[in-house]
């Protein structure tokens, strides 16, 4: 809660490409939730949180700058909204030192994100990889969010926040406001193209597997059809058929429709069938997408604004629960 109205907070991680699963998991939600309630909304690009993989400095600056826009353009009003960089607002690493002093090797051990990458970079396991999670909860709580919209996978990083939260508010009093995943009806979960029973990956290799929301109309559908389905020969909304079941969630998160209103326009349709019409909504959905994209990449002197202008917006909100948890924790006040 914050100047009395309801909050909400949530990012991702300026790396590589943005995907489809990222969109339908998360941006559209934002969106949509932005536009039905009178809430104050943050968003952050988490760029503090990419290094914890190895990146080229080049890439990194022109990945988050590239989030930002895409944040915009899928409908995100900057003017609006808090949209900034993680990394210009000193409050969340240092609030995250503070509160990793608050959480337990234990409980970090047992995230499995952590066990997932560190599995993927055997070669760079650090310990920022480690406290992820730490920085996480501190990127929310600093806003005091209640609703924290994000896909499914990071469901044990919002629990881990709210005990964080209860345990710091427990010792101090009542200082963070303890938030609550939002997870949307649909897209919560979006499976890889070409092995269904994994989730869509920025990181995956095989580029078929994901759609990147960049990726131009012909790409989209090849990769479409390419998709990888069974040899049953049928249409069915089942865990069974873990192909068929993606390509009707995904076209339900783009269209909105239910999963008995897919069923029914897809009836009698063969596969091939099928994957067009879903390839065909997600290409009405990306293309005014990337063109807003383009027309706010030529926008510099409006961009550079908006980044300023955030920054100081969130570091305000941000330092105001700093300077709580500090005086609470005991650090002496710098002297006026
Ligand atoms: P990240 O960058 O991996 O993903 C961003 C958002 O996209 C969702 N998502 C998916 N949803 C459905 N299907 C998929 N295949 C899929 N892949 C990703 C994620 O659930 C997420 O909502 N740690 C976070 C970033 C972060 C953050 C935060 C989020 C940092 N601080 C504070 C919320 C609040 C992450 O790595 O997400």
């Amino acid at each position: 809660m914050i100047d009395g109205k309801k909050t909400m907070l949530s990012g991702m991680q300026s790396t590589g490409i943005i995907t489809l699963g990222n969109y339908l998991g998360a941006l559209k939600n934002w969106v949509n939730l932005n536009e039905e309630e009178d809430i104050k909304c943050f968003y952050g690009i988490m760029d503090l949180h990419s290094i914890t993989v190895r990146q080229e400095p080049a890439n990194l600056r022109k990945s988050a700058r590239t989030l930002l826009l895409l944040y915009i353009a899928a409908g995100l009003d900057p003017e609006k909204n808090c949209i900034f960089f993680q990394s210009h607002v000193p409050a969340h690493p240092q609030l995250a030192w503070i509160l990793n002093c608050y959480t337990y090797m234990g409980e970090m051990n047992r995230m499995t994100q952590f066990k997932d990458k560190a599995a993927k970079h055997a070669d760079n396991i650090n310990t920022g990889l480690f406290t992820y999670p730490v920085l996480m909860a501190a990127d929310i709580l600093l806003y005091q969010a209640d609703y924290v919209p994000v896909g499914k996978d990071q469901m044990q990083h919002l629990e881990i926040t709210r005990d964080i939260a209860n345990r710091f508010n427990g010792i101090y009093g009542d200082v963070f406001t303890i938030p609550e995943a939002y997870i949307g009806k649909s897209g919560a979960r979006i499976m890889s193209l070409q092995d269904p029973t994994k989730k869509m990956s920025k990181s995956d290799e095989n580029p078929n597997a994901t759609i990147s929301l960049l990726d131009d109309k012909d790409t989209i559908m090849r990769k479409f059809k390419k998709a990888v389905t069974d040899s049953d020969g049928f249409i069915a909304y089942s865990d069974d058929k873990p192909g068929i079941k993606n390509l009707i969630d995904i076209y339900c998160a783009v269209t909105s429709k239910s999963v008995d209103e897919a069923l029914k326009e897809s009836d009698g349709m063969g596969y091939g069938q099928l994957k067009e019409m879903v390839g065909e909504a997600v290409v009405a959905e990306l293309v005014p997408l990337q063109e807003r994209f383009e027309a706010l990449s030529k926008d510099k002197e409006y961009i550079d604004k908006i980044i300023k202008e955030n920054a100081e917006q969130a570091s305000y909100y941000a330092n105001k629960t700093l300077r709580k948890v500090m005086k609470k924790v005991g650090f002496t006040e710098l002297p006026r």
